[in-house]
């Protein structure tokens, strides 16, 4: 891997994607192989925002190769408060082997892979959640035993793992639209870079309002929480305008008789997603869950080593 951090999936290219998702399925079949791999190194999880897959995956898949974790809580590290992006990254250089974070503005994780001289791992930014997109990636890979050629539907927010499927599709050649309320679009700089990235492999990027011609044959569907962490003062705003860009049985419908349903977790069921969906055998919201672990793993593995 060329990049020395992973901030975004655009830090990749196509070839190391798949060399990622080669050695992730090597680690999920034969963790013992890599125990030793990161041995005596420590990854500091700085944590912003609240969490059980991230936390739990990194914390579990650096210790599963061999090194040690450190979870520095919100009331810890107040980022830029207690003490400035730059010292907080030269402090930690001095005594782990890599940083993961998750905040709100995605500047910060670009200033501090700017100041600090180790790994950076964006463990979600309001802008982008590469880490997810990467699992979501791998598991649509195993279960259609292919990615080129496949149409993902994502419905519902435009927001940051939004922005993060559409870049990995475009470097995939995985069609990506997203179905989304007028107004609540993915961010304009982020579309325009997947469908530039798009060219090279052919996918196909879009934006659409009507969920149910979004999902028109689509093999996968795809959907978040309509107000993300930081947007709870408009989550009940959000609830009416959302309410036709819910995943029921009726629009999965619509979709190729055999799409799988995704979800990247939590899930408000009931909102974004009924319980129909998101428990019926076409779900794989799990195996999303669990592909966090052995991605990451992989990503940890190639920037650490
Ligand atoms: N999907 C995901 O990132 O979950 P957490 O917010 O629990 O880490
Ligand atoms: N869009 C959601 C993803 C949570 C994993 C959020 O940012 O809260």
């Amino acid at each position: 891997m060329k990049a020395r951090d992973f901030l975004s999936v655009r830090d990749v290219s196509r070839e190391e994607i798949h060399e990622l998702f080669t050695l992730a399925r090597s680690m999920k079949k034969d963790p013992r192989k890599y125990a030793k791999s990161l041995e005596f190194k420590t990854l500091a999880l700085i944590f912003e925002k609240p969490s059980l897959r991230t936390r739990t995956s990194f914390d579990v898949g650096i210790q599963q190769l061999g090194g040690f974790s450190l979870y520095l809580s919100p009331n810890e590290i107040s980022l830029g408060k207690r003490e400035s992006i730059h010292d907080v990254a030269k402090n930690l250089e001095r005594m782990v082997q890599g940083i993961m974070i998750r905040t709100f503005a995605h500047q910060i994780v670009i200033d501090m892979a700017n100041y600090a001289s180790i790994p950076i791992i964006n463990g979600l930014t309001d802008y982008s959640h590469p880490c997810q997109a990467m699992a979501d990636f791998l598991t649509l890979l195993e279960h259609k035993g292919k990615l080129e050629g496949l149409k993902l539907t994502y419905v519902g927010d435009g927001n940051n793992v939004a922005h993060s499927l559409m870049f990995a599709g475009a470097r995939l050649g995985v069609n990506v639209t997203v179905a989304c309320p007028p107004g609540f679009e993915p961010n304009l700089t982020a579309f325009r870079q997947a469908v530039e990235d798009a060219k090279a492999t052919g996918a196909k990027i879009e934006v659409v309002h009507d969920p149910k011609e979004g999902v028109k044959d689509a093999d996968a569907i795809y959907t978040d929480v309509w107000a993300s962490m930081g947007q709870e003062g408009e989550a009940e705003a959000r609830k009416k305008i959302f309410r036709p860009y819910q995943v029921n049985t009726q629009l999965m419908s619509y979709a190729k008789p055999d799409a799988i349903f995704m979800h990247c977790l939590p899930a408000h069921r009931g909102d974004e997603v009924t319980d129909e969906v998101v428990d019926s055998k076409q779900s794989v919201v799990f195996d999303e869950a669990e592909n966090r672990l052995h991605a990451q793993k992989a990503i940890m593995h190639e920037l650490m080593k």
